[in-house]
């Protein structure tokens, strides 16, 4: 059988890459990782444990976070994701865990111990994958691959509706910093920075609405095969 047709949406918090990637995927009838969720995931169980999201991660907290990686017992059942029989789709959702996400994504080890997992994904005629290292590492053959941005006020907006929106409370202030500091670590670590992948097409959708951007992105994919654009 054929490979898997893979598009990889990579780009900072709150550009909207979940929320395009989802529309896409259902639209294309492909399957979709939210990568993220697994990095949140391990994020949550990490603060359950008592870990406060300014710890130094030791060579032990490492382990940790590799065993629980390869441990972890997660299912996508359309909007819920259960940890075992708990569905915890809200909870990732929040911000501290956000913040703690990105502070054990730095771990290389972690990183590697969920590569299979999201690689298995990629099954059936095509996968959406948003996270990002989706283009550079995870998927470095895929061939759409997309880097979705927007300035840093657009994105803190965005973010701070959405929390609203789903009933957390929310600081802009708070929110604007937090976004700066994500970015700067997420771009900065060693092991999958963030960056646009080699190939990857750069969308700035500080100026276009959701719809918009699954557009261009719906092109995209047309001038890669015969995919009905919207
Ligand atoms: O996954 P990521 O953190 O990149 O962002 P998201 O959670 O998908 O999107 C953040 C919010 O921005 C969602 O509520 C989207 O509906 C909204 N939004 C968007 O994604 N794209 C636009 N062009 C405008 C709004
Ligand atoms: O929705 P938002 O863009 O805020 O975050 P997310 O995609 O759920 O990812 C949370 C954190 O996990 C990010 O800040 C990254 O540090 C990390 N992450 C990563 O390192 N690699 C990925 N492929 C996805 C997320």
């Amino acid at each position: 059988h054929s490979t898997p047709f893979v598009i990889t949406l990579d780009g900072p918090t709150a550009s909207g890459k979940g929320a395009v990637a989802q529309v896409l995927a259902a639209h294309l009838g492909f399957a979709y990782l939210d990568s993220g969720a697994l990095y949140r995931l391990i994020a949550l169980i990490a603060l359950r444990s008592g870990w406060k999201v300014n710890r130094e991660l030791s060579t032990a907290d490492e382990a940790h976070l590799v065993i629980w990686a390869s441990n972890l017992d997660v299912s996508f059942v359309g909007e819920d994701i259960f940890l075992g029989e708990e569905n915890v789709a809200q909870d990732i959702r929040d911000e501290e865990v956000g913040n703690m996400a990105s502070k054990i994504a730095v771990c290389a080890w972690l990183r590697a111990a969920l590569l299979d997992r999201q690689r298995a994904f990629a099954q059936g005629t095509g996968l959406v994958a948003d996270g990002r290292d989706m283009g550079s590492v995870v998927f470095p053959d895929a061939p759409l691959k997309v880097f979705l941005t927007a300035s840093a006020e657009v994105r803190a907006e965005r973010r701070y509706k959405q929390l609203i929106a789903k009933g957390f409370s929310a600081n802009m202030d708070n929110l604007v910093k937090d976004l700066n500091d994500r970015d700067a670590r997420d771009m900065a670590r060693e092991h999958a920075p963030l960056k646009p992948a080699q190939g990857a097409y750069v969308l700035d959708s500080s100026d276009l609405t959701l719809e918009q951007t699954v557009d261009v992105v719906l092109k995209l994919c047309a001038e890669q095969v015969n995919v009905p654009a919207v």
